[in-house]
């Protein structure tokens, strides 16, 4: 077995490694079309060598949430995430993934849906999903009131974003409550409230009632994606990014989430939107199933090891 030798990247590296990251994109984004790869290393990062020859780049990037942000609902306080992976060889990746290791960090990639599973040999497991619905209306289904929510629905819409969080407490521990969840979303329901554009990143809710009770939330807002970004998930366009899907426990599987994502994607589509996004947690076992019905197709997986 190789044993490869670890050490920054330097610029007279830069037209192996972009060469690598440039055949490694052509292969994915052919599998998926709608992926889009890094073709060029940005300086710095790590590269694993052998006999002089480099078998894989990683640059790793250390993300610190600070206490208090909502952020730590789904995101370890400390993450190094592994940009612009390339290597043919697993032996080099956990040279490469044991170099850029930091004590007390968690590790995380983002790695195209269409790859299957990846990174498990060097102790990342799958945790959350990008997925993409193309433009074009949801159809609804079941004769249920929606409507915009209004500043008086603030209260059953914080309880309704808190359960969606909660609901995925016992099956992952990826997701759980924290004290900035609630703060934030109501500063972004009184941006709502106070009329904020969301062309300006506002965000939208939609509401649905049964008997005069708000019963479910969509939480949405607009997303761009800038041509030739290096950080972008996704080809160059504005699309629609659904944030906080929910429905009341009592009501599920009855048709609600499916008419209440369709007002909000509705409503997106009027700003001329390439498709729709989220998240979701791979333990989610009913976000596994509802949004492959909704049109929801996985694009990336996010692999992560906490420590
Ligand atoms: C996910 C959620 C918003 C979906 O809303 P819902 O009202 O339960 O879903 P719907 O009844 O509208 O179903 C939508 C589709 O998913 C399918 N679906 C719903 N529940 C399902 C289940 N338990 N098993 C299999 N399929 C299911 C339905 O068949 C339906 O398909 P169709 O519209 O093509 O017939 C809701 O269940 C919920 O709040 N869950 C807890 C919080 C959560 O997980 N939020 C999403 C985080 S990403």
């Amino acid at each position: 077995m190789t044993r490869y030798a670890v050490r920054p990247a330097t610029a007279a590296d830069s037209a192996a490694i972009d060469t690598q990251l440039s055949r490694q994109a052509d292969r994915l984004e052919a599998l998926d079309r709608r992926v889009r790869m890094p073709r060029s290393a940005a300086p710095g990062g790590l590269v694993a060598v052998d006999a002089g020859a480099i078998a894989g780049h990683l640059r790793p990037l250390l993300v610190e949430i600070t206490a208090g942000d909502e952020l730590l609902s789904f995101s370890f306080p400390s993450t190094v995430h592994w940009q612009e992976v390339v290597t043919a060889d697993p032996v080099a990746l956990a040279a490469l993934a044991a170099a850029s290791r930091v004590h007390g960090a968690a590790d995380a990639v983002l790695w195209p849906a269409v790859a299957g599973p990846a990174f498990g040999e060097v102790g990342l497991e799958p945790s959350f999903v990008f997925a993409l619905r193309p433009p074009g209306p949801l159809p609804c289904k079941t004769p249920v009131a929606v409507r915009r929510a209004w500043p008086a629905d603030t209260e059953s819409l914080v309880a309704l974003h808190e359960a969606e969080v909660a609901f995925h407490e016992p099956h992952t521990p990826y997701i759980r409550r924290v004290p900035g969840l609630e703060p934030a979303y109501r500063a972004r329901l009184q941006r709502a409230w106070a009329g904020a554009d969301p062309v300006e990143g506002a965000s939208v809710i939609h509401v649905a009632e049964i008997g005069g009770r708000v019963v479910a939330m969509c939480e949405s807002m607009l997303q761009a994606s800038p041509a030739g970004s290096a950080a972008s998930r996704l080809p160059a366009g504005r699309y629609g990014f659904l944030n906080s899907v929910s429905v009341a426990a009592a009501h599920r599987g009855a048709g609600i989430g499916r008419a209440v994502v369709a007002a909000a994607i509705a409503n997106l589509a009027l700003y001329g939107v390439d498709g729709y996004t989220l998240w979701l947690a791979t333990g989610n076992p009913l976000a596994r199933r509802v949004w492959p019905a909704l049109g929801f197709r996985a694009l990336w997986t996010r692999f992560e090891r906490r420590p």
